[in-house]
């Protein structure tokens, strides 16, 4: 079974999707993860230039696994390196070249071969499983997103700069050439604004249930 989970920044697609996965037996897959990893190898380079021929060598010679659910970069647990300011701009920018992108949709296929899986990213319902059993899109204001952010309280920005942030990644997942952030016709939106985590998980693990369900009656 293949759940795929797209949606903008900071919408909670990770703890969502994390806690799906716990409750319903699925492989969880972050593929932000992996855009943050190229972003990472990349940025510890230190004088290679942010051109994208470099970049692109870069993300070609990124070896990816998963090890207890974590990502391993080049044989390495590096997932806790991979959430900071810098990382989060560069892995914004560096997933709009579409030859990255490429790259990146072969190791996450390859990293769900034969699993049942629940990804989340920004075009997992369009393009890396455009054929997944189960879509969804979730949904809030930038505002609404922001706000959650600063109430974490693991950011050192203001509620202003996060909420400007947050309108600048947006525009860049939005306007990507190939793998642009949009919802699917086929996916189901859950608007998260007003919904507490357990709410969203409720509405997407009723969905999973059906669809076991269905495949058992269709089987007797
Ligand atoms: O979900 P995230 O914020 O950890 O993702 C990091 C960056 O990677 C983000 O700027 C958007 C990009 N990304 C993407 O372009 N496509 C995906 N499927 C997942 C993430």
């Amino acid at each position: 079974m293949i759940v795929a989970i797209d949606g903008p920044a900071g919408v909670g697609k990770s703890t969502i999707a994390k806690n799906i996965a716990d409750k319903c037996g699925l492989f969880y897959i972050n593929s932000g993860n992996y855009y943050r990893a190229v972003a990472y190898k990349h940025l510890s380079f230190g004088e290679k230039p942010a051109i994208d021929s470099e970049i692109i060598k870069t993300a070609r010679s990124c070896s990816f696994s998963i090890n207890n659910g974590k990502l391993m970069l080049d044989g390495k647990l590096i997932e806790h390196l991979l959430h900071n300011k810098k990382i989060d701009m560069a892995s914004s920018v560096f997933s709009s070249i579409v030859e990255v992108r490429l790259i990146i949709n072969e190791a996450l296929r390859d990293a769900s071969k034969s699993l049942d899986i629940i990804m989340e990213g920004r075009d997992i319902t369009t393009v890396v499983f455009p054929n997944a059993d189960l879509k969804f899109y979730l949904g809030a204001s930038p505002e609404i997103r922001a706000e959650r952010r600063f109430r974490q309280n693991e950011s050192d920005l203001s509620l202003i700069e996060l909420k400007k942030e947050i309108i600048k990644r947006d525009y860049n997942d939005l306007n990507k050439k190939f793998g642009a952030l949009k919802q699917a016709n086929d996916a189901v939106f859950i608007d998260t604004s007003y919904l507490t985590i357990e709410e969203v998980c409720d509405k997407v693990v009723q969905k999973i249930l059906g669809l076991k369900q269905s495949k058992v009656s269709g089987e007797s």
